[in-house]
């Protein structure tokens, strides 16, 4: 018996992971697949979608719609988590306001990220907690943004077996491969969630990086970031393949022009691609993922968490990388940091792959630097310290000044007040 939950059904997100799980059929028997949201006519929009779609493949899965989380998470295997607490709307303050003051508005990094997780972390670790009563075994797979730093805040103040995904990972060793025209080749991995850079690439022995570095590869393309992409210079200069988010820190001032001077911002175009899809999901007649879906970010967001799912039910021992804590993979990050690397992935855990002697100092630095945020931010989270929020801003790049930082944190704490209990 194999029962998955997923927590946020209601995102036009969900029939990727249905895909998912059909695609895998064979492999991975979902005998009961309960899809929650608190948005009920999302809920039933997306839900009766999404159980067209596993009719149409006669799976023997029972699949029940509901908003209760209780009823979700009882005796489940797989819990996974993929919610927007206050809803695309939100998301759309997170990325206004802080233009207002001259900060980059994103819904990941700077500080319409770190609203972000202040939303986002008190419901987690009450779904955690929830767990550890209803199903105390499962696995809770988490894609709910910031990703990795609400891996941190649920390693660090609950029990429950978890780890945190994210697309990039994939769609960069995917983008690599192709370029290189080097399907099996190895890549090293080393970053936080959205801050990550790929530092080794090899082949039968061979190592390719430097032939990357000269054709100025670029990493992966990401519907969501208008990229700029990054020059040859760049990358020789850093010594690695940045993520595209790298391009919110390595091109800042550029970025926030770029951000100023658009007429929409990521989460009001997000807006109506969602209203188009649930028009689209409302009709009877549907029964696969439509091609719009594609217009998001989410690209491969199914194969990484299901085929993650596979690896953990069948015992695979399979190297995925995944958010999780560091317990001395990168010896210059504390063992109970959370980062975003390699592991080996199988029924009774992940356990991270070390990246012994690891020099690049640039890399080390900036991660050290953006971890210090993100701990404050954990701490700031689960307990309302403003000074600790204050500690934390000053300590992210993309934000930095003071009162710029006690400015915009004050007007979007308004502005979110209704998300935000802890402060
Ligand atoms: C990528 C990132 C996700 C993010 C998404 C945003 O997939 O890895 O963390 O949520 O893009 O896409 P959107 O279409 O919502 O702008
Ligand atoms: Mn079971
Ligand atoms: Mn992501």
């Amino acid at each position: 018996k194999l029962k998955i939950a997923i927590v946020g059904s209601g995102s036009t997100y969900t029939p990727e992971l249905i895909e998912g799980i059909i695609k895998r059929k064979g492999v991975l028997p979902v005998s009961e697949l309960v899809l929650m949201d608190i948005d009920e006519r999302k809920l039933n929009v997306v839900g009766s979608l999404c159980r067209r779609m596993i009719e149409a493949e006669n799976l023997s899965c029972r699949v029940t719609l509901t908003q209760d989380l209780d009823e979700a998470l009882r005796d489940a295997d797989f819990v996974l988590a993929q919610i927007r607490v206050g809803k695309l709307s939100a998301r759309v303050l997170d990325e206004k306001i802080p233009l207002k003051y001259g900060l980059i508005g994103q819904e990941t990094c700077g500080i319409g990220g770190f609203f972000k997780a202040m939303r986002t972390i008190p419901v987690m670790l009450q779904i955690a907690e929830r767990m550890q009563e209803l199903c105390p075994n499962a696995w809770l797979i988490n894609f709910s943004n910031p990703a990795g730093i609400i891996t941190e805040a649920l390693l660090k103040h609950t029990g429950v077996k978890m780890l945190g995904l994210c697309n990039v990972p994939y769609n960069m060793y995917k983008s690599i491969r192709e370029t290189l025209a080097l399907p099996d080749a190895k890549m090293t991995y080393v970053g936080l969630n959205h801050l990550s850079w790929i530092t080794a690439i090899e082949h039968d022995g061979k190592d390719y990086l430097k032939t990357a570095l000269e054709l100025g590869l670029n990493s992966e393309a990401m519907k969501n970031i208008p990229s700029s992409g990054f020059s040859r210079e760049l990358v020789n200069m850093v010594g690695a393949i940045p993520s595209s988010y790298l391009e919110y820190y390595y091109f800042k001032d550029k970025k926030l022009k770029l951000l100023m001077e658009s007429e929409q911002t990521r989460g009001e175009k997000c807006i109506g691609i969602e209203a188009d899809l649930l028009r689209i999901y409302e009709d009877a007649e549907l029964h696969v993922k439509p091609e719009l879906l594609s217009s998001r970010g989410g690209a491969n967001y199914s194969e990484v968490a299901i085929s993650l799912v596979d690896a953990i039910w069948n015992d695979k021992r399979e190297v995925h990388v995944v958010n999780l804590l560091n317990r001395g993979a990168l010896e210059f990050m504390e063992d109970d940091d959370a980062v975003e690397v390699s592991a080996v992935i199988g029924k009774d855990g992940a356990v991270p792959v070390a990246v012994p002697g690891f020099a690049n100092r640039h890399i080390i630095d900036y991660m050290r630097m953006v971890k210090a945020y993100e701990r404050e931010t954990v701490a700031a989270a689960v307990s309302g310290s403003e000074d600790a929020a204050m500690r934390a801003l000053l300590m992210n790049p993309l934000v930095g000044d003071y009162n710029t930082a006690l400015s915009c944190f004050g007007e979007l704490k308004e502005a979110h007040k209704a998300y935000l209990p802890q402060f």
